[in-house]
């Protein structure tokens, strides 16, 4: 007899392995199959967020900064530092260790909340009599049933026509975290979220790092004045940035990769480089699922028809996370995890995708909530916009890194805010304010309102709020 679940989640990334503990608690008997090896072919539940993703670049980022800042910082006060060095094997043993301490993490709150684990591969067998069958994959074959079956089965890193991931010379987000010398020379295609986080490890380790994008614009998707900052920074720092660039012939060979390229002015240009990393967007995973034996609907994009409220075109299936519509972000998947467990037990779940924060772990580090200005205009709305330095902020003066500002945009007649956009030190931390705010509708006003630690970079926030009347304190 096969084991019986009420709920199914398929999938144990951000979106799967939440969804499963809230089912959980609101007291469903539920199982989590995920099929994530680790290097000795054990569990490693977290998905792509967790092993490949989210949890891996923001260690080796973290690693890459403190290398920079004994490098070029340290003097500023007073440190010397002589002869600093990177053991990029033990950075990578780090990271490995952080990955590890997550995916052990889970495991512990899968047996903390009673959810049953199994590794393996889970796919569609049948629906019969109200449930659904699913098989299981693992060291050995099983079949399950669920009466809901949620879908978290993730995204694969797009790869370049032609050119396949052989994750040495050419590599996916997979083999870019696990470079294991310093390449002389790096290229990355795209200047993306991907392009721009690993880009900015590998150039603080000291590769000569090119980024190649195809879009004219750098970082379209980000309000301008902000993007240009960003870009501003990123010169300074030497990592160089192609725009509207057309990729021609790639050769990969052992020794290197050898791009073939025009650039924006039309020219014919080439590039040699030790490693090529490919960050040009991600594909919905549903590799295996075999959704056909039950007839799962998917878009031409290969992602998982899903309504507003994840319901796939079967009953009782649900779909959340990269695999479905929507950003592709560990905290969207998450929420999506939440608001189904919620709604499987007849709860209101809810998503506001209005006010779902992107963050890029650069430094300057990028953030931003709502609509940018460029949105603004393109809708029509008439509009206020804020803007503060964090030249003008004591707390980022005393760190040493006044680089960006805080941009508020407020609705011209209500003062409500519509957008809040950030370039600057520890900004990934500061737009939870902003995010707060917008889920309870506030005005600039009430941010300018409220009281502020100080000497904090969330004065800034504060300051930019002010701005939008046109009365900032501090400059
Ligand atoms: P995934 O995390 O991809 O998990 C899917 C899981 O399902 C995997 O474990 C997979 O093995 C498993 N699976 C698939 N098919 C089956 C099957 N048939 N049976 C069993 N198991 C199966 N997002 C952020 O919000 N912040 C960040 O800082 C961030 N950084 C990132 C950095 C990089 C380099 C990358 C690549 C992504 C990053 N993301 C970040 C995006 C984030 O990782 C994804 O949005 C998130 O992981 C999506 O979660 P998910 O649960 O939908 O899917
Ligand atoms: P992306 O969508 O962020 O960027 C891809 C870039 O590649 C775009 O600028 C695009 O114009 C460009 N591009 C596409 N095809 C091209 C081509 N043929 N030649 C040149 N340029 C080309 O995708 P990326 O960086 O791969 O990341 C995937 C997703 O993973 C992100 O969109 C994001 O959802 C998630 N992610 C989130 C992070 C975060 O939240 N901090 C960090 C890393 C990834």
């Amino acid at each position: 007899m096969s084991q019986a679940f009420d709920v199914v989640v398929i999938g144990g990334g951000p979106g799967g392995y939440i969804a499963a503990i809230r089912a959980a608690q609101l007291g469903f008997q539920v199982a989590c199959i995920d099929e994530w090896k680790n290097g000795k072919g054990g569990p490693a539940p977290g998905g792509t967020c967790t092993n490949v993703g989210c949890i891996p670049s923001k260690a080796l980022l973290q690693s890459s900064e403190h290398f920079e800042h004994a490098n070029k910082h340290f003097a500023d006060h007073g440190i010397t530092a002589s002869d600093v060095k990177i053991d990029v094997a033990k950075m990578l043993a780090r990271k490995d260790t952080v990955v590890k301490q997550n995916n052990d993490g889970i495991l512990y709150l899968f047996k903390k909340n009673k959810v049953t684990f199994f590794h393996g591969r889970g796919s569609f067998a049948k629906a019969e009599g109200g449930v659904y069958e699913i098989k299981v994959a693992g060291a050995k074959e099983e079949a399950i049933t669920g009466k809901h079956i949620i879908v978290a089965t993730g995204s694969n890193a797009r790869a370049l026509p032609g050119v396949p991931f052989d994750e040495e010379t050419v590599l996916s987000n997979d083999g870019a975290l696990r470079v294991g010398a310093v390449p002389k020379k790096l290229a990355l295609i795209g200047s993306g979220v991907i392009g721009l986080e690993m880009g900015s490890v590998w150039r603080r380790l000291g590769a000569d790092v090119t980024i190649l994008e195809g879009l004219p614009t750098f970082l379209g998707a980000v309000d301008e004045q902000i993007a240009k900052e960003a870009k501003k920074a990123f010169d300074k720092q030497g990592l160089k940035i192609e725009l509207g660039v057309k990729v021609g012939e790639v050769k990969a060979g052992k020794a290197g990769v050898s791009v073939a390229y025009t650039n924006a002015k039309g020219e014919a240009q080439s590039l040699d480089v030790d490693k090529l990393i490919v960050s040009i967007g991600r594909v919905p995973n549903t590799i295996g699922l075999n959704g056909e034996a039950v007839g799962l609907k998917l878009d031409e994009r290969g992602a998982i028809i899903v309504d507003d409220d994840c319901k796939t075109s079967l009953p009782n299936v649900w779909a959340i996370g990269d695999v479905v519509r929507g950003p592709m972000l560990a905290h969207k998947a998450e929420e999506e995890g939440v608001a189904v467990a919620e709604r499987i037990a007849g709860q209101h779940g809810h998503v506001n995708f209005d006010t779902v924060p992107w963050v890029i772990y650069t430094s300057p580090e990028i953030a931003w909530v709502g609509r940018t200005e460029q949105q603004l205009k393109a809708d029509g709305v008439a509009y206020k916009a804020g803007t503060f330095p964090f030249l003008a902020n004591g707390r980022a003066r005393a760190l040493g890194d006044t680089t960006g500002m805080v941009k508020f945009l407020a609705d011209a007649k209500t003062d409500e805010i519509l957008g809040v956009h950030m370039v600057g030190p520890q900004v990934s931390e500061l737009i939870s304010e902003a995010v707060v705010a917008m889920e309870f509708k506030a005005s600039a006003e009430d941010i300018a309102r409220i009281c502020h630690a100080h000497p904090s970079l969330s004065e800034a926030t504060k300051e930019a709020a002010l701005a939008v009347d046109k009365r900032t304190l501090n400059f």
